[in-house]
C-alpha cells in the first residue's frame, strides 16, 4: 500500500500577513480557489493509493478535518504533534503508524505548500520511483534549478538506473550561496523538491543507523499514542523529548539509499510571496492581482487584496499585501526579509 503522507506543521511566516500561527499559508486558497493543503490531497487522488495520513499541530486539529471534508476526502489518520520537532520526527510517526498495519507500506511524503501545475507529470514521476522504494531506496524527486536558490537541498545525480532514475551520488541541503552557484554551473546538480518516497521500514531503519535518539523518542511516543476517531495523540512528553531535526539533515545526508526520480512538473515552494507572483497569471505589464485591486501603469508586481480596495498607481517590482489587521509593502527582491518584520513582531509581544 502505497500511504500519502502530508506534512503540514510549518508556520510560512515569510508570508505574512495573510499566514499566520494559528492560520498558516498551507490552509489557504493563494495560488488557486483551494488551499495549497486541499490540491495536495486533491493531487494525490490520481495514484492508487491508501487514504492518506496528515501530519500537522494539535492546534490546527479541526482546521485540517474541515479542509478535509471540503473535498471529499477521507484520511486514514491525523497524526497530532504537540510540538512541532521538524520533519525527520515528524515522518517517523507516519512511519511508525503505517508499518503497524502493513510491514510494507510504502509512504509518499508530501509538503502540504508547494505548488505543482502538471499533476499528470508528478503522477507519472511518482509511478516510475515505486520499484526502486519496493527495493529500499529512499526517492527523491528531483527538479533542475533555475538558480543558485540557497533555500533547497541539492542533488547530485549518479548513474542512471532505468528512465528518469538515477543513484543519489550526494546530497547537500541548503549550501551557501558561493556552493549553490557553483553547483548551477556544474550542471550536476538537482534541487531536492522536498518530496520523497520510500518503504516505512527503509525509512525507520535508517533513523536507527542515523538518529537513534530521535527513533527511539518516537516510538516511545507512539506505543503510548492515543487515538481518538482519526484523531493520532502520540504521548506528549516522549515527543517533546525528541530531537528535532530536518529529514534532509538528518537522514538524506546521510543515507547511502538514496535514489533520484527527475521531475518536470511546474514544480514551485511557495516560500514567499515572489513565488506566487511567478506561478500567477499575469497582466500585460507583467502584474498578478488576487481579490480586489486597481492598477495604474505599474510593472512586475503582485497585488494581493483581503478585505479592501488595493490601488497602485506608477509602480514597479513591488508586493503588496492587505490584510484586515495589516498591510505589507515590500521591493519584490527583499521578500525573503519578512520573516526579519516577524520576528521582530514576536520580540515586541
Ligand atoms: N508535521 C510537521 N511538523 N510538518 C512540518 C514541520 C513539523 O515540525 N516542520 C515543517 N513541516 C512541513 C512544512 O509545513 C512543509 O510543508 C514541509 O514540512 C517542509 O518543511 P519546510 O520548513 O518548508 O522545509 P524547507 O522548505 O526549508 O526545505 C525542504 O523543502 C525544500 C523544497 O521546498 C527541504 O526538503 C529542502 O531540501 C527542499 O529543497
Ligand atoms: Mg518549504
Amino acid at each position: 500500500m502505497l500511504v500519502p503522507v502530508l506534512l503540514s506543521g510549518g508556520v510560512g511566516s515569510r508570508l505574512w500577513p495573510v499566514s499566520r500561527e494559528a492560520h498558516p499559508k498551507q490552509f489557504q486558497p493563494l495560488a488557486g480557489e483551494l488551499s495549497m493543503l486541499q490540491e495536495t490531497l486533491q493531487r494525490t487522488a490520481g495514484l492508487d493509493e491508501a487514504a492518506p495520513v496528515v501530519v500537522c499541530n494539535e492546534e490546527h486539529r479541526f482546521m485540517v478535518a474541515e479542509q478535509l471534508r471540503q473535498v471529499g476526502i477521507n484520511a486514514g489518520a491525523l497524526i497530532l504533534e504537540p510540538a512541532g520537532r521538524n520533519t525527520a520526527p515528524a515522518v517517523a510517526l507516519a512511519a511508525l503508524q503505517a508499518i503497524a498495519s502493513d510491514p510494507e507500506a510504502l509512504l509518499l511524503v508530501l509538503p502540504a505548500d508547494h505548488v505543482i501545475q502538471d499533476t499528470a507529470a508528478f503522477v507519472a514521476a511518482v509511478s516510475k520511483a515505486v520499484a526502486l522504494a519496493k527495493e529500499g531506496r529512499l526517492m527523491t524527486f528531483g527538479v533542475v534549478p533555475t538558480h543558485p536558490e540557497t533555500g533547497y537541498g541539492y542533488i547530485k545525480c549518479g548513474s542512471g538506473m532505468g528512465e528518469d532514475l538515477y543513484d543519489l551520488e550526494r546530497f547537500v541541503e541548503k549550501p551557501d550561496s558561493a556552493t549553490a552557484s557553483a553547483y548551477l554551473e556544474s550542471g550536476n546538480y538537482l534541487w531536492n523538491s522536498g518530496m520523497f518516497l520510500f518503504s516505512a521500514a527503509a525509512y525507520l531503519e535508517e533513523l536507527s543507523r542515523h538518529a537513534p535518539e530521535m527513533l527511539a523518542a518516537c516510538e516511545l511516543a507512539m506505543a503510548s499514542a492515543r487515538q481518538d476517531m482519526d484523531f493520532v495523540r502520540p504521548d506528549a512528553e516522549a515527543f517533546i523529548a525528541c530531537p528535532a531535526d530536518s529529514i534532509d539533515y538528518a537522514v538524506m545526508e546521510k543515507t547511502r539509499l538514496g535514489a533520484v526520480v527527475s521531475l518536470d512538473c511546474g514544480w514551485s515552494d511557495v516560500g514567499a510571496w515572489s513565488a506566487l507572483w511567478d506561478v500567477a497569471e499575469r497582466d500585460d505589464g507583467g502584474n498578478a492581482c488576487r481579490g480586489d485591486v486597481i492598477l495604474d501603469n505599474c510593472q512586475d508586481s503582485y497585488f494581493f487584496s483581503d478585505s479592501r480596495l488595493v490601488a497602485a498607481t506608477g509602480v514597479a517590482d513591488v508586493v503588496v499585501v492587505e490584510t484586515a489587521d495589516a498591510v505589507l509593502v515590500a521591493s519584490k527582491d527583499k521578500v525573503q526579509d519578512v520573516k526579519r518584520i516577524v520576528n521582530a513582531l514576536k520580540e515586541q509581544q
